[in-house]
């Protein structure tokens, strides 16, 4: 059995399955029960196989049974195209498989995260020397880590004593149109889900600032503690930014803790446009931005920034005899961060961004963002209406065709998934209900696809509009 075969198919493949990815269906049309049979049939897991046949096999299954988000048509959620970088960095990690929980169980990598975090703190306007920062599994993690430590610097007995320790419900706030993790992180933080209020948007769905502040005042006159205001630079519904600087504000006047929510959106610091695109961002306490998102790396690397080192030191605190002692002006990222065990998440970040350099992530960000302007006015050329206001590139949108209804909406999603060259997505957004929705998140996309998307979905309203 030839050790090195295998690296010549998976080298076959990578190169194969980049240059078609475009030409094929975006689309899978299979059944669970197909699937299933496949690998009950070709795989004996009693008999030892040919590694280099298991590749084989298993890129044929991906190529056909996966909804294929690096396709430049696929619209869809915050899946991008990944760099080469990001594939070779993978690849190097899974090679050399660092434990980065201690410094000094992987001295080259952890400097080289550091490095890269360092390069992302200075985007966002944070100090290096007095903040912290750590690579994360994505958005949801980074958001948890968020409130751990708000909830740590709020609440001094709340680490050693817990929730019951507090003389009343502590309670945070995001607006309707903010991620749903805050639930889940509410429910296992011990807030609990009814600590999670709810903030009304205006017309363009930016966070009410009014509306925030009410409910602020009313929780402290009801004996609630108010001790977070999470705000969203690219909400997922509709792309939008709520309004960040007015967000510090109400956070600095109440002494609540301001989280940005960029899991998406926060990549906007990067853009070269003349005006800052998210103006109030270097106010949070704290930052969530996924490089898995807009910065196009493979899943996972989510990155998580904080002003306030003591804090998410405080949060995470251990010390285990088991583990090796830390080197001096290092910090050991198992007692810093969430995680124990550590994979190199941020390989493929920084070897994303030595590959293209600062101008290079920057081109990726503004070239998607003029797309999605593109994409607006032809389908505003097309007769269809837009329903947000964001300068990111998702694109809501329904027709007056549609009467207000979400059944053709929904019957013109259901032929596209069926046809299977493109994929969009579909979302109820306040004021509006179920609209359509188009994001442009691949760096491969290009006009040409934009165009093909709106004669797409006109011949499909033609359709629908013509069978309702
Ligand atoms: C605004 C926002 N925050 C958080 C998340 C969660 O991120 P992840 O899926 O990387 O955990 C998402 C996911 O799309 C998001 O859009």
């Amino acid at each position: 059995m030839s050790h090195t075969h295998y690296v010549n198919t998976l080298m076959d493949e990578i190169v194969s399955f980049r240059s078609s990815i475009a030409a094929g269906n975006v689309s899978p049309d299979v059944t669970p029960e197909e699937i299933r049979e496949h690998l009950n049939n070709q795989f004996d897991l009693s008999q030892p196989r040919m590694l280099d046949a298991v590749i084989r096999d298993v890129a044929d299954m991906m190529r056909r049974w996966s909804l294929h988000t690096t396709n430049p048509n696929y619209f869809g959620l915050f899946n991008p195209n990944v760099t080469e970088a990001a594939v070779a960095a993978d690849a190097l990690t899974a090679l050399y498989n660092p434990q980065l929980a201690t410094w000094s169980h992987a001295p080259c990598a952890n400097e080289i995260e550091k490095f890269t975090l360092d390069f992302f703190l200075r985007q966002f306007g944070f100090d290096p020397q007095t903040s912290a920062a750590h690579f994360t599994s994505g958005g949801a993690e980074a958001n948890h880590t968020a409130v751990i430590a708000a909830l740590t610097r709020h609440f001094p007995s709340y680490g050693n004593a817990g929730i019951r320790s507090l003389t009343g419900q502590p309670v945070l706030y995001v607006s309707e149109q903010a991620h749903h993790s805050f639930y889940k992180i509410a429910h296992s933080t011990g807030i609990g889900r009814d600590g999670v209020r709810i903030v009304p948007v205006d017309r363009a769905l930016r966070m009410d600032i009014r509306s925030l502040e009410h409910l602020i005042a009313a929780d402290l006159q009801n004996g609630y503690i108010p001790f977070m205001v999470a705000g969203t630079v690219g909400t997922t519904p509709a792309g939008v930014i709520d309004p960040l600087e007015d967000i510090a504000r109400s956070c600095k006047k109440y002494s609540l803790w301001f989280h940005a929510d960029g899991a998406w959106g926060g990549a906007v610091v990067l853009s070269n446009a003349p005006q800052p695109l998210a103006p109030g961002i270097q106010l949070a306490d704290s930052i969530t931005c996924d490089a898995h998102k807009w910065l196009s790396v493979s899943m996972s690397a989510g990155m998580f920034f904080c002003r306030h080192q003591h804090a998410v030191g405080e949060a995470f605190r251990i010390t285990a005899s088991y583990m090796p002692e830390q080197v001096q002006n290092t910090t050991d990222l198992y007692a810093t961060s969430l995680q124990w065990s550590r994979r190199f998440i941020g390989l493929k970040v920084f070897m994303t961004l030595a590959e293209r350099g600062a101008g290079g992530l920057a081109a990726m960000v503004d070239d998607e963002i003029a797309l999605g302007n593109a994409l607006r006015e032809a389908l505003m050329l097309s007769g269809w209406k837009i329903v947000n206001t964001t300068p990111l590139p998702v694109v809501c949108f329904t027709h007056d065709r549609f009467q207000g209804n979400p059944l053709p909406a929904e019957n013109l999603l259901k032929k596209l998934y069926a046809d299977g060259s493109l994929w969009i997505s579909g979302v109820t957004i306040p004021h509006y209900g179920f609209v359509l929705r188009a994001c442009i998140i691949n760096y491969m996309t290009t006009q040409h696809d934009v165009t093909r998307l709106v004669t797409t979905l006109d011949r499909f309203l033609n359709e629908t509009t013509a069978m309702d």
